[in-house]
């Protein structure tokens, strides 16, 4: 079974491109099925390449982002994907509104609840701290906890 997962930040050029990256390569080497995204709740960077410094420091832990262009979350998400998970708590009502406004579909979850021990609950913006190292540690953790979490939950 092939999971559809959907990571949302605001831009689209940071941190849901890197955690659509890291996932896609932890869930090859687990040999679990997953179809992965991302997309931002605003607009400004739709088109874009990740953001260089973003796709400088995944490259440096052998993830790849260049690639990939940032797109807007939309209501049609919510029938494609079975789950979306956001990097703060302003994301995360972005998306559950247009939950709502979708009336079906995943019901949108802060990624770092895969990461309990880390000691944050959202992913700081990395266009404003400009650390993109602190982003990936944050976003290997989580996909280490998601990924243990659908291996025991469900069959590969
Ligand atoms: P992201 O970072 O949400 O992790 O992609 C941002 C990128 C761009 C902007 C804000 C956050 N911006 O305001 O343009």
């Amino acid at each position: 079974m092939t999971r559809h997962i959907l990571f949302v930040c605001l831009g689209n050029i940071c941190r849901s491109p890197a955690a659509e990256a890291v996932l896609r390569a932890k869930a090859a080497r687990a040999g679990l099925m997953v179809e992965v995204d991302s997309a931002g709740t605003g607009d400004w960077h739709v088109g874009e390449p990740p953001h260089p410094p973003m796709i400088a420091a995944a490259k440096a832990r052998g993830y790849r982002l260049e690639a990939l262009r940032a797109r807007q979350l939309s209501v049609s998400d919510f029938a494609r994907f079975d789950m979306i998970l956001t990097m703060d708590n302003a994301n995360q009502r972005k998306a559950s509104a247009l939950r709502a406004q979708a009336g079906m579909g995943p019901l949108p979850q802060l990624f770092l609840r895969y990461a309990p021990d880390c000691g944050l609950t959202e992913v700081p913006d990395p266009w404003y701290t400009g650390d993109f190292d602190q982003t990936l540690d944050l976003l290997e953790a989580a996909t280490d906890g998601l990924i243990a979490a659908l291996l025991s939950t469900y069959q590969r």
